[in-house]
């Protein structure tokens, strides 16, 4: 008989599933993106499956690149999907290979002044531009941007805009809040704009200089494309998947990072609303858009979801999301496994979410959906507890939840 698995704590992950530890560490804090782990985690998984040089990673939920990145110094290739445009363009733009020397040359382009605004440079009409910034502030950035839409050089170019996308949350009147943008005064004045565009991007030149060195020996592929981790196909199989996919505590990624998504990569705001329909089920306004053939509910689920409707939730759609996000992760792993190599290996993090008091534990759950999904699972590593949500708090008193790492293997 095989032993069940059971997750067990595992001493030194706590650290290591927060980006918190790469605050300081260039390229991997160009732009924060709190809901990655840390490179530190990555190189000690890629160590714990033995993967060498010339292997192949998939990160099919890539966020902020922290996978492909940290891929990239060990030398192993990697591919990196996400149904964000922003999270593509930042993980590409994160792991290109650039010449500080070209880069400078751009930095006299922003002396500050306005005068050339173009017609065909302009931000949608939506409500949240509107609160986020003050005329005078936008005005510098519509002026950045059009500068550097100007750049010929796609990589370049591409470099400069995160830059100064990099700094619309300092010079907004919002603030990332766990899984929405608040609105806090902070009243930024206009001239400031450009001074902290300039001082991030020469930061950024600063921090390509010191990475070339460290990269100096090392050759490896890495790409993001734009993909949906439900259903993507790549001609490729890998030798691992390192990655966490959005965990259902309603989270929505199209809101957290909306500023930078209006800003560059959606027209209006139907097409923002498009994308967030689109998302993984983690959140209530995510919409079922795909059927699952094979998937057995497991019956814990129903369960959990009987507890949830009796406890009572502030939002009438928890339950219908809480079974949406199992099923989608069924046909994530499905994907997954069908693009991994014989032997090869899942690493993912997620943490288990609590409604109405009730516990999830997403990790057991995942993992036996995993077996569905013709895996073998290995193991789950409980890395740390986190509290619950202030409103949980408030109710239902400390609970903290764990986040864990579930190992699987492909047969
Ligand atoms: C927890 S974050 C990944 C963090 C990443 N591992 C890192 O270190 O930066 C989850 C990501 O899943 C993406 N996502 C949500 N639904 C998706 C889907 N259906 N397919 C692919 N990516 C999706 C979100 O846009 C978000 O970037």
């Amino acid at each position: 008989m095989t032993r069940p698995i059971r997750p067990i704590n595992i001493k030194g992950y706590s650290r290591l599933v927060s980006p918190v530890m790469d605050r300081q560490t260039p390229v991997y804090n160009w732009h924060a993106f709190k809901h990655s782990y840390s490179r530190e985690l990555v190189t000690k998984l890629a160590r714990e499956f033995g993967l060498q040089e010339g292997a192949w990673v998939l990160d099919p939920f890539c966020g902020g690149g922290t996978t492909l990145l940290a891929c990239k110094e060990m030398g192993i290739n990697s591919i990196g999907l996400d149904i964000l445009p922003f999270s593509v363009f930042l993980t590409n733009t994160k792991t290109r290979t650039y010449d500080p020397v070209a880069l400078k040359k751009y930095l006299g382009r922003f002396d500050g002044g306005n005068k050339y605004i173009a017609k065909n440079v302009s931000l949608p009409d939506i409500e949240i531009i509107n609160k986020a910034f003050s005329g005078g502030v936008k005005q510098k950035l519509l002026y950045l941007k059009h500068q550097i839409s100007r750049i010929r050089d796609v990589e370049t170019r591409n470099f400069y805009m995160l830059g100064l996308l990099g700094i619309l949350e300092k010079v907004s009147n919002t603030e990332k809040a766990g899984g929405f943008l608040r609105i806090v005064k902070k009243n930024v004045p206009a001239k400031n704009v450009v001074p902290k565009f300039l001082e991030k991007i020469e930061k950024m030149i600063d921090d390509v200089e010191k990475f070339n060195k460290e990269l100096e020996f090392v050759n490896a592929t890495s790409n993001a494309e734009l993909a949906d981790s439900r259903k993507f196909s790549s001609g490729r199989k890998f030798d691992a998947i390192i990655t966490s996919p959005p965990y259902p505590n309603r989270h929505d990624y199209t809101r957290i990072y909306g500023l930078e998504m209006i800003f560059d990569f959606v027209k209006n705001n139907d097409e923002l609303k498009r994308i967030r329909y689109d998302t993984l089920r983690s959140h209530v306004e995510a919409r079922k858009r795909f059927e699952s053939s094979g998937y057995e509910k497991p019956a814990i689920i129903d369960r959990i979801v009987a507890r949830v409707k009796k406890a009572g939730v502030n939002n009438s759609k928890v339950p219908e999301m809480i079974e949406g996000y199992f099923e989608d992760m069924f046909l994530s792993l499905v994907q997954m496994q069908k693009h991994l190599k014989p032997g090869g290996k899942i690493a993912l993090v997620v943490s288990n979410v609590r409604f109405g008091g009730v516990n999830i534990p997403v990790d057991s759950i995942l993992g036996k959906i995993g077996e569905q999904a013709g895996l073998v699972l290995k193991d789950i590593h409980i890395a740390r507890h986190r509290g619950n949500s202030a409103q949980q708090m408030g109710k239902f008193k400390r609970k903290p939840s764990r986040e864990s790492i579930v190992i699987w293997s492909n047969p």
